[in-house]
């Protein structure tokens, strides 16, 4: 949605943000200085909107959230014992610290036995609001997903075929080697596994979460999509500067400048990507970060196309999924491969037009180009990108975020 520098527009539009609540905020609080830079023209399209507050959660009909289910998906998500050799949880790629992407500040996953996996852990911040999951966007719910990692050769690895008796389904679309997964030795481990740091066990919790049943992939996938719906981060500076608190930014013109940037759609446009609440459309798109390879190796053979490797139409070629942007100040490194070590960087990378060494780079990336930005108004978008981290979302919270296991 648009908003016009019309007084009446402004005050009838449903969600208001930047320039116009900024406006709207001189008329009844005080110390409005700083918050009106007055750069546009009455009558010209300015801004597009970044709402108030999430949509509702949508939970798959066959796998309502229940306080027992996501404890048991706490547990699993932070257990070590998933991984074939105990050495790799959930938690361990995604953690808390870093908007729940990788702390270790790797480029790509490091998996069990410390094998390279050759994408960057994605923070999980919202994730309940997804439509598809992963950077290519195989996956098209949590609970479809929750599986992937387990058997993974790069990640939790248990795809040995020593136990033929096991055979589950191997995950669509993951790097299951063939022969079959070996559930019936994960189980067993999950069984045997002493209790947490409360001397909880696996019992008790699978005796509240789901009566008792005996498990199965589908039962520990669901627990774990139950616990990742959990991940809500609505409460950064942005936040509150956009649901009518000034004095956030009151310090801050540069940051409410980068907004304004951001937003406006004859300037940065990055909206016209990352939209909505969690600052993502949803689509897949070449940003122009260059089709380079794993860890940057202009190796053709190592590129990593995208989507296309999942839709197998070339169409699709270098098209990776727009991330959500809150707790971006908390995740670097930045994009599918861990490109970009700071946020300066990729802001510099999209105001120089983009790499354009593929013939699919976005028309927007390049038209970025065109606006000349300064230094200035770089390091103003960054400012702008470092407010939206949601401190009381990336504090460990005792009972939500927390390990169980105390590993
Ligand atoms: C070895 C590191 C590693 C481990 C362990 C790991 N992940 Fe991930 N995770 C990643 C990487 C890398 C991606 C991106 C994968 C891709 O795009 O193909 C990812 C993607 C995801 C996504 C999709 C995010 C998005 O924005 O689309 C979710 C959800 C997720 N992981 C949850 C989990 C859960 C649950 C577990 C445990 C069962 C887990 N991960 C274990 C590294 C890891
Ligand atoms: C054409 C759509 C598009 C536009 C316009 C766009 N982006 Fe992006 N952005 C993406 C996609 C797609 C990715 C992920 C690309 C990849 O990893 O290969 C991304 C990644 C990012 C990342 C890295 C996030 C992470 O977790 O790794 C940041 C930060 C970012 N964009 C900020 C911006 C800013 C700031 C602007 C405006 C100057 C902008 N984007 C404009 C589509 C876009």
């Amino acid at each position: 949605m648009k908003i016009y520098r019309n007084p009446i527009l402004r005050l009838g539009s449903a969600v208001i943000l930047a320039l116009a609540l900024t406006s709207l905020l001189a008329s009844c609080k005080q110390d409005t200085s700083a918050l009106d830079p007055g750069t546009n023209q009455p009558g010209t399209p300015i801004a597009t909107t970044i709402p108030k507050s999430p949509d509702a959660i949508v939970e798959p009909a066959d796998n309502p959230s229940t306080p027992a289910k996501i404890e048991l998906g706490r547990h699993l998500f932070f257990d070590k014992v998933l991984s074939v050799d105990a050495s790799t949880s959930c938690g361990s790629c995604h953690n808390i610290g870093a908007g729940l992407a990788d702390k270790r500040g790797l480029a790509t996953s490091m998996g069990f036995e410390h094998e390279m996996g050759t994408r960057n852990a994605p923070a999980l911040a919202n994730i309940a609001f997804n439509t598809s999951f992963t950077w290519d966007g195989k996956f098209k719910s949590l609970e479809a997903h929750a599986q992937g990692p387990i058997f993974n050769s790069l990640e939790m690895g248990n795809n040995f075929t020593n136990n033929p008796a096991s055979l589950d389904s191997i995950a669509t679309g993951y790097n299951s080697k063939p022969g079959g997964n070996d559930t019936l030795f994960l189980f067993k481990r999950l069984d045997v596994r002493p209790g947490d740091l409360q001397g909880v066990t696996y019992k008790t919790l699978k005796q509240q979460a789901w009566n008792g049943a005996p498990w199965s992939m589908d039962l520990i996938a669901k627990s774990i999509a139950a616990y990742e719906r959990t991940f809500i981060s609505t409460q950064s500076t942005f936040d509150k500067y956009n649901n009518g608190d000034a004095s956030v930014l009151r310090n801050n013109p540069n940051a409410i400048r980068g907004l304004q940037l951001f937003t406006d759609v004859n300037g940065a446009n990055c909206v016209s990507c990352h939209s909505g609440y969690n600052f993502t459309d949803q689509l897949f798109h070449d940003n122009g970060i260059g089709g380079v390879g794993v860890n940057n190796h202009a190796d053709e053979k190592n590129v990593d196309k995208g989507r296309s490797s999942f839709t197998k139409n070339s169409a699709d070629d270098y098209q990776f999924k727009t991330p959500t942007l809150r707790n971006v100040a908390l995740s670097a490194p930045y994009m599918h491969n861990g490109r970009f070590a700071t946020l300066e960087q990729v802001v510099k990378n999209y105001r120089d037009g983009g790499k354009n060494t593929t013939p699919y780079q976005d028309p927007r990336i390049t038209k970025i180009k065109s606006l000349n930005l300064s230094d200035q108004d770089v390091s103003d978008i960054v400012e702008f990108l470092r407010t939206l981290t949601d401190n009381s979302f990336v504090m460990d919270k005792p009972g939500k975020f927390s390990n169980p296991w105390g590993d």
